[in-house]
């Protein structure tokens, strides 16, 4: 396996940061707000209850109550509590979907660009990591896509919308024909859904949550509360799948974490029972990353080899720079070190989301940071365009 690039990013920020450079991070892959008051009121009821001993496994009634009732509310999903499995973070519920399905040697789909993890999980359960391409349907996966790539070796797709690189939302009729196309070849869905409250309208949020029963059986939905509640650090995530899959993650979690902290999933099963409240908070982060997006990805078009589509979920612009690569410039990783070592700007390089020739920018940050990086890059390139031409001169 490989160390996470997106965090190897962020590291080099922290590390010049401490060295005195004045850097602008542009990596974060989390929210810049801190969690709601009223959820670190919850967990500090939690604790004067006395919740500091183990849960089960599967986590605390309440909280896989909670989350059906949520659902059902939010969305008009119809599945039991007991299919319901707390995880520490959208990560483990990934890990624990993927490793209680997948055997050496099956293949695993990942549409191209994925989120870092993805293909490390393929890795560490030894199956066969089989991409698709999505560029030529502007980075939405499309069923027409995913039969060509299925093979008698497919056990599983893995699919992220609100997707983290791109901001692409998969539209639900087309997320119903891929989960369709894989069920009726007996493969297996994990649906990554750890933006799914992160929607520009008029996109809309789709969960699997919601698919009949039929298909809903070949289902796992991996949650995550991190960036919902603005919660990275506390760890708590979820999985929802049919009887039989939710067993083995449970057994499988049993084994390994055994189960995210006793207080936070009070605190998460006290909030989503407040849906009110937890909504607010929802729609006053996204209000700010959306003024955000609104401002910032037309400034980045205006940028003379630069071009990024609008996202229509999670925080991230996904820029194409493939224009301004050449000569010594040669990678977007190229790009991506001449922004950070000359104005001291930090982007993740598209390279590890599977996308050499992009870069990702997270507006996961202040306006001012935003504004200030801009200005840096357009500087920096400006220079460089000058130099280029007064050397042919
Ligand atoms: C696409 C995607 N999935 C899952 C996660 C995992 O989040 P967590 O483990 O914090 O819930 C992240 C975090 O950045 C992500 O971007």
């Amino acid at each position: 396996m490989h160390a996470s690039s997106t965090l190897k990013a962020a590291e080099t920020a922290k590390h010049l940061r401490e060295q005195g450079v004045d850097v602008i991070d542009l990596t974060v892959g989390e929210p810049d707000f801190d969690t709601p008051e009223f959820i670190k009121q919850f967990a500090i009821e939690g604790l004067e209850h006395g919740l500091t001993k183990y849960t089960p496994s599967a986590g605390m009634k309440s909280f896989q109550q909670a989350i059906a009732e949520f659902y059902a509310n939010r969305f008009g999903a119809s599945f039991p509590a007991s299919q319901v499995a707390a995880a520490c973070g959208g990560k483990q519920a990934l890990f624990n979907a993927a490793c209680t399905i997948l055997n050496p040697g099956d293949q695993l789909l990942i549409p191209k660009p994925y989120w870092v993890t993805f293909p490390e999980i393929g890795t560490f359960c030894r199956a066969e990591n089989v991409f698709i391409e999505t560029e030529q349907t502007d980075f939405i996966l499309t069923a027409d896509q995913v039969r060509n790539a299925i093979t008698a070796k497919t056990k599983l797709l893995i699919i992220n919308s609100p997707n983290n690189p791109t901001g692409r939302v998969i539209p639900a009729e087309e997320m119903r024909k891929i989960v369709e196309a894989c069920a009726e070849n007996g493969v297996y869905v994990l649906t990554d859904e750890c933006y799914l409250f992160f929607v520009y309208s008029p996109a809309e949020a789709f969960t699997s949550a919601v698919l009949p029963e039929e298909l809903r059986k070949f289902v796992c939905v991996a949650g995550s509360f991190s960036k919902m509640y603005a919660m990275t650090g506390w760890r708590i995530g979820y999985t929802i799948a049919n009887d039989r899959w939710t067993r083995a993650m449970v057994k499988l979690q049993s084994h390994s974490a055994t189960h995210p902290t006793s207080f936070v999933q009070y605190a998460c099963a006290k909030a989503m029972c407040e849906p009110e409240k937890s909504i607010d908070a929802v729609n006053s982060m996204l209000n700010e990353y959306q003024r955000r997006k609104n401002w910032f990805v037309p400034a980045l078009n205006e940028i003379e080899g630069f071009r990024c589509g609008v996202p229509e979920g999670a925080f991230y612009a996904f820029v194409d720079v493939r224009e301004l690569l050449g000569g010594e410039m040669k990678t977007s990783a190229d790009l991506a070190d001449c922004l950070l070592n000359d104005a001291h700007v930090v982007v993740t390089d598209g390279a590890g989301f599977g996308a050499d020739g992009y870069l990702r920018f997270s507006y996961a940050t202040s306006m001012e940071n935003l504004h200030g990086a801009l200005d840096r890059i357009k500087n920096l390139l400006a220079g460089r365009k000058s130099s280029t031409v007064g050397s042919h001169d």
